[in-house]
């Protein structure tokens, strides 16, 4: 596997989930909690960083770990870093240096540039520039502006590069990345969806043994990949609880349970709608209706898993992302987590915990989910809140409006779905107004509810544009919900991109 050491840059799971699609495994650890290296290690990445290395309390790390011991490449601020560290000058730039570049291959072929054209793209964003560098050290590219673009130091397989191979602007930085991971690491290109399935099914059956698991399923990918992999593993030992918390899409619950079911999951489908709507009720703050919601399934949950006898592990669908600790640029002591206070938690939560989906990103649980031949409207599913249609009902929440909101939602998505444009939106809903406006129908005046449509691409839900959906596409939606749906007589379409909106309007 790869190393790649994070320094705080934004961009740094990018390079993670570069080497993955080449089929190589790597892993992000903070530059300050480095892992024991092994034999299995092949190669470290040094990623970039906000910081300067010009500054004294810039992160920093024992290059004597790993330089000269494994082929080492320095992104951005790592290869700074190592210019830096090895006697060469970094300065400020007189301007920051930003945005597309052309880079100059120097001085034949090196290893890291094999097969790359003379003239290639790169991406560049950083403040300070390497101005000189020891003897030992080879400049292997160069742009108009920036002599030191790449580098590599004689005799050693240690590489430095200022621009970005990561992004997609980089137009070889994929290639280049290969000859680094593939070429001059040695790394095999076996990490596939299969591959990881065999692994980790094997490895669940060792650690899992006879136990039994219980696991809480939403619906969505990330818990149903999870559950197919433990089940695959260890059959009916694992015991799947579904809840229908009333917040549900239409008709989701029943349709979820029985695709869940056709899995061969051991999956109990709880009803507790009423608790859900009793917690509820009357409270109209976004925070306090999460907080509720939460606390009801905790409830809920705790009830059922103590229903299973000698239950000893939680299943959970935690990904990459929610796990790669975040760096603090600020000092090495500033990520020091604190432990919760085990006393005062349900007794589901004291359980030994398993998250087998806890090294993927989202498009690779897609593709094992793919491998594991789940139904591709599981699969394809936009991410839907935890605490569902109870956000999208600005206000406080009755069994009335979730009938209305669910039928409102369930033309607009199944629109979607009939005009081939789900997928390719990222996350689509309906929210329920707090207001009412003025219509007419027939003769007579109405006064009725207000929907607004939100439908929106993005990457991974931090920032987001709304989708620009066909005019007659949400012509017939708004006139299909106007007509259909009992005390709804205005829809609108919501024009804002996050940031400064957000998705949800709660
Ligand atoms: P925002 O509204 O912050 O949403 O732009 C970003 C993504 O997070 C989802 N979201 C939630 N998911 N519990 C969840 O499980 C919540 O309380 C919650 N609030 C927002 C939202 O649907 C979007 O995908």
């Amino acid at each position: 596997k790869i190393l790649i050491l994070d320094f705080g840059s934004q961009v740094t799971q990018l390079i993670a989930r570069r080497v993955r699609e080449l089929n190589v495994y790597c892993e992000i650890h903070p530059y300050n909690h480095i892992p024991e290296i092994g034999d299995d290690v092949k190669g470290v990445i040094l990623s970039g960083s906000p910081c300067s290395v010009r500054e004294e309390d810039s992160p920093r790390v024992d290059m004597s770990l790993f330089r000269n011991k494994l082929p080492l490449l320095g992104i951005c601020y790592g290869a700074q870093l190592l210019a830096h560290t090895a006697g060469g000058e970094v300065m400020a730039s007189g301007h920051r240096e930003y945005g597309r570049a052309m880079m100059d291959k120097k001085s034949g072929e090196n290893p890291l540039f094999a097969n790359i054209s003379e003239h290639s793209q790169v991406w560049m964003s950083h403040g300070d520039t390497i101005v000189s560098v020891p003897e030992s050290f080879e400049i292997i590219g160069s742009t108009d502006s920036v002599r030191v673009a790449a580098f590599h130091i004689k005799g050693e397989q240690t590489f430095g590069i200022q621009f970005h191979p990561e992004v997609t602007h980089s137009s070889e930085g994929k290639e280049i990345l290969k000859n680094f991971v593939v070429n001059i690491c040695g790394c095999s290109q076996n990490w596939t969806a299969d591959s990881f399935v065999e692994s980790t099914v094997a490895a669940l059956k060792e650690k899992l043994g006879d136990d039994k698991v219980v696991l809480g399923l939403s619906g969505g990918v990330d818990s149903s990949v999870a559950a197919v992999l433990i089940h695959k593993a260890i059959g009916k030992n694992l015991y799947c609880i579904f809840v229908d918390n009333g917040l549900l899409r239409k008709n989701e619950y029943e349709q979820v349970l029985e695709s869940y079911k056709s899995l061969g999951l051991n999956v109990k489908g709880v009803n507790a709608k009423d608790q859900f709507y009793a917690a509820l009720s009357g409270l109209t703050d976004p925070e306090a209706k999460r907080k509720a919601i939460g606390k009801v399934f905790i409830d809920v949950f705790d009830q059922e898993s103590h229903l299973i006898e000698d239950v000893k592990w939680l299943g959970q669908g935690t990904i990459y992302p929610d796990v790669i600790e975040s760096v603090s640029v600020k000092g090495p002591s500033a990520t020091i987590k604190s432990h919760h206070n085990v006393g005062g938690l349900p007794d589901f939560m004291k359980l030994k915990v398993v998250e087998p989906l806890n090294t993927l990103f989202k498009d690779e649980v897609r593709a094992v989910g793919r491998t594991l031949e789940i139904d591709p409207n599981i699969l394809q599913r936009h991410p839907f809140p935890g605490p569902g249609l109870a956000i999208r009902i600005l206000g406080d929440i009755t069994a009335e409006k979730v009938q209305i909101l669910q039928e409102v939602d369930a033309i607009f998505i199944n629109g979607l779905k009939n005009k081939g444009l789900y997928n390719q939106v990222w996350q689509a809903g309906a929210i329920l107004l707090p207001i009412n406006s003025v219509g007419v129908m027939g003769d007579e005046r109405t006064y009725e509810k207000v929907v607004a449509l939100r439908a929106v691409s993005s990457v991974d839900g931090m920032t987001a544009d709304w989708c620009h959906l066909p005019y007659e596409f949400l012509a017939e939606i708004s006139n299909e919900i106007i007509n259909k749906v009992k005390g709804v007589n205005r829809v609108v379409y919501d024009i804002s991109s996050k940031p400064p909106a957000t998705i949800e309007w709660e």
